[in-house]
């Protein structure tokens, strides 16, 4: 069984064939699949997904793009959307200063703001961070992100960043940068992780692992990223994908 903690089947890279892609994951050991809103439109259509598919649940929050939308009305839908039962995080959240550092101070303030709701919402927090490292972990630590936990998707920094990430309780998203050769900072942050700290993502449609690199990425494709994983932890798949998958019932709180 796989789980795929980081998806967005929401894009319009599905358009074409969302319900048979989706069909199709079910026989491919896809068990369950957590779509990730990175807006407010994105939120209300992964609640959609949720709602539509059994396997499927949903994250709502709001990515650093779109920071703006982060003001008293943007939290109060995020509230409103929480309360569907099949929202298990928020998210996805964050920092980043590789697309846009001039507004970081508004970035912080919706960071923080959606930290304090997954507090009080009892829910776990799915980061997105880049070239945001020190940011991040100083609002994490002033906003007890420890209380909510979650995951730092897409992992991307060192291993000790990562030591110190999954110290804290956290979890990192592992994807398709696992693969490719100019992923070695990935894979030398997984080597010094417990494997029983990691979680599965694709962030489809972006990041398809090698040899797709490129193209829409999907669920299927996690089989290349358990491998890799696998190879180097030198454990065998199947260990990688029970681990993992218990790794993000726990982390969503979801009953298998
Ligand atoms: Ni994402």
């Amino acid at each position: 069984m796989i789980f795929d903690t980081h998806a967005h089947y929401d894009d319009e890279a599905f358009d074409e064939d969302r319900e048979e892609l989706i069909e199709s994951l079910r026989k491919a050991n896809i068990s369950k699949v957590v779509n990730i809103g990175a807006n407010l439109s994105g939120s209300r259509a992964s609640v959609a997904l949720a709602d539509k598919y059994d396997f499927f649940y949903a994250a709502v929050g709001v990515h650093p793009d779109d920071a703006a939308e982060v003001n008293d009305e943007g939290i109060a839908v995020l509230r409103e959307l929480a309360q569907n039962k099949k929202v298990r995080a928020i998210g996805e959240i964050g920092l980043d200063y590789y697309w846009n550092k001039e507004n970081s101070a508004i970035q912080k303030e919706a960071f923080a703001r959606q930290i304090e709701l997954a507090k009080e919402l009892s829910l776990p927090i799915v980061i997105h961070s880049r070239d945001a490292a020190k940011d991040t972990l100083d609002i994490m630590k002033e906003c007890d992100a420890k209380k909510a936990g979650g995951v730092m998707h897409c992992f991307s920094y060192s291993p000790e960043i990562a030591k110190e990430v999954t110290d804290m309780g956290f979890y990192i998203g592992v994807g398709g940068v696992i693969t490719f050769k100019n992923g070695r900072k990935l894979r030398e942050s997984v080597e010094a992780v417990p494997l029983e700290r990691i979680v599965l993502e694709t962030d489809c449609p972006y990041l398809a692992p090698d040899p797709f690199r490129g193209k829409r990425n999907c669920s299927l494709y996690l089989k290349y990223v358990i491998k890799a994983i696998a190879d180097i932890k030198n454990v065998d798949i199947e260990k990688v994908m029970e681990v993992t998958y218990n790794n993000a019932l726990k982390m969503y709180k979801i009953e298998s």
